[in-house]
């Protein structure tokens, strides 16, 4: 972390949290309204409901009118925006589609101001990002260089370094053969950790380690729409973002999230299997 953040990402974090805000609320308004399944995707059961689309379209509305020289890339419409700035904006409408549509509480919408570096998995790392939380009005935010907050507070992860007691948040993605993956990886860690936690939107679990209330979180599949706004908050809070090994950047293959020392033993356990060509 740099001593403070530039004025830039300053004033991006202050787009994000705005419209993410204003989007979440939208969304809210529209699952009190009730909810339809509009199409599914990968599988049957990723689903994208009108409320999906038409936060998304919010979101690019408001930035078209704020940075109309970004470019954005949306998880509902791909890169949908081409702009001439070195800014793209990537943008998770919401996080939690499932828990929306049966309306549990835990959803986010998620927005990352990011700039190109090839060193990351998907060749951009955020320097600005919110996860609102529309249901609890909580705001996590982060500038690069300027630490994590959840409501304005500064937030920090728990400095745990006993695995045996760790509560760990994951999740699973939608195709049958990754989720085979991934329950044989979360039986391999379950009688080694306190517990472990499925909450339903990843934005949200990196943000709940960033506060606190979760020790450690590890997934795999994750999107860059999922992790941009919540690597860049978890990272400021002071938690270690781990690749699948040493020196690997986080993303698709794997994520492993806490304070570092707690980090290095998760990942020992989520990676056992090497990383497919061109992971890192
Ligand atoms: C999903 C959620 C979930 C995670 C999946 C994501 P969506 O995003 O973040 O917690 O386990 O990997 O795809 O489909 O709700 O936007
Ligand atoms: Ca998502």
């Amino acid at each position: 972390m740099s001593a403070s953040p530039t004025p830039l990402a300053q004033a991006l974090r202050a787009i994000a949290i705005e419209i993410a805000v204003e989007a979440g609320n939208l969304a809210k308004d529209l699952r009190g309204r009730g909810v339809r399944v509009a199409a599914t995707k990968s599988t049957q059961t990723d689903v994208v409901t009108e409320a999906d689309r038409a936060t998304e379209r919010t979101l690019i509305g408001l930035l078209a009118d704020r940075r109309p020289d970004d470019s954005v890339l949306g998880e509902e419409g791909g890169l949908s925006v081409t702009g001439s700035s070195e800014i793209t904006w990537v943008l998770d409408p919401i996080d939690g589609t499932v828990n929306y549509l049966y309306d549990l509480p835990i959803y986010a919408v998620s927005v990352a101001a990011t700039v190109a570096d090839p060193s990351c998995a998907d060749g951009r790392r955020a320097i600005a990002g919110c996860v609102y939380i529309p249901t609890t009005g909580e705001v996590f935010a982060a500038a690069q260089g300027g630490g994590a907050t959840l409501n304005g507070e500064r937030i920090r992860p728990n400095r745990l370094e006993d695995l045996g007691q760790a509560l760990v948040g994951t999740g699973f993605g939608y195709s049958r053969e990754r989720r085979a993956e991934q329950a044989g990886i979360a039986a391999a860690l379950l009688p080694r950790v306190r517990d472990l936690r499925r909450l339903g939107s990843a934005a949200y679990d990196l943000c709940a380690v960033a506060a606190g209330r979760l020790d450690a979180y590890y997934e795999r599949g994750l999107q860059p729409w999922d992790y941009a706004a919540g690597f860049l908050i978890a990272a400021e809070s002071g938690a270690a973002v781990l690749g699948h090994r040493d020196g690997s950047a986080p993303g698709e293959w794997l994520a492993v999230v806490a304070h570092r020392p707690l980090a290095e033993q998760l990942r020992v356990l989520t990676s056992q299997e090497a990383a497919p060509e061109g992971w890192d």
